[in-house]
């Protein structure tokens, strides 16, 4: 059975681009591409997802008194991913904390995935180009990329799969990045998106 599933997306949806490809590609029988929901309305992710022929919604951050209103934005997402019958959640890039409404109503089926090899360098702070920065500055001869589900604990959830890729002699945190999301996040995201699919 397919299952219909969400693409959260805030960036350059390299990520996305993978599923959209393997999804094309016939290799992921039991995903339905149903929507991309993106936290930033420039997000190039957009353009791949309407490229795609994938539905396409933006939801941006909402500030109360300031400060950012993660309740009204969890109930917003909430009310998308409820209104486009979503099954399984995607995390690619998605820049923005999920509350405790859609990690409730999705839980166990919220993906997501991390420029290392959790739980190495996660947690506050690792996201983007960080995670690389403090994976060189700490000198390890191997990084990677992990999926795992999301829960709670930022970066804490159960890991699905992970892929390990060497670190070169002069990497910088750009061209090791690069390499992390070619060898290793485009693979491994949507091969563990299909497993959790065909499994449910
Ligand atoms: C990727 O490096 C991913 O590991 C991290 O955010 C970046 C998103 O890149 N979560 P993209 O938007 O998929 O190109």
């Amino acid at each position: 059975m397919r299952r219909r599933v969400a693409v959260l997306v805030s960036g350059g949806g390299s990520n996305l681009q993978a599923i959209i490809d393997a999804e094309r590609g016939g290799a992921l029988p039991h995903v339905e591409l149903a929507v991309v929901v993106s936290s930033s309305k420039g997000a190039f992710a957009l353009r791949r997802a309407e490229e795609a022929g994938v539905k396409t919604c933006v939801l941006e951050r909402g500030y109360v008194d300031g400060r950012f209103d993660g309740v009204g934005y969890d109930e917003g997402l909430c009310a998308i991913l409820r209104e486009n019958g979503i099954e399984v959640v995607v995390l690619a890039g998605f820049l923005v904390v999920l509350g405790a409404g859609v990690l409730d109503a999705w839980k166990n089926r919220i993906i997501n995935v991390h420029p290392s090899l959790l739980p190495s360098f996660g947690g506050a702070g690792c996201y983007g180009l960080n995670v690389h920065k403090r994976a060189l500055e700490r000198g390890v001869k191997v990084s990677g990329a992990t999926v795992h589900i999301v829960d709670g604990a930022l970066d804490g959830g159960r890991i699905l799969e992970q892929r390990a890729v060497a670190v070169r002699p002069g990497d910088v945190p750009e061209t090791l990045q690069r390499r992390v999301m070619e060898e290793a996040e485009w693979i491994i995201l949507p091969q563990a998106l299909e497993v959790l699919c065909e499994t449910l």
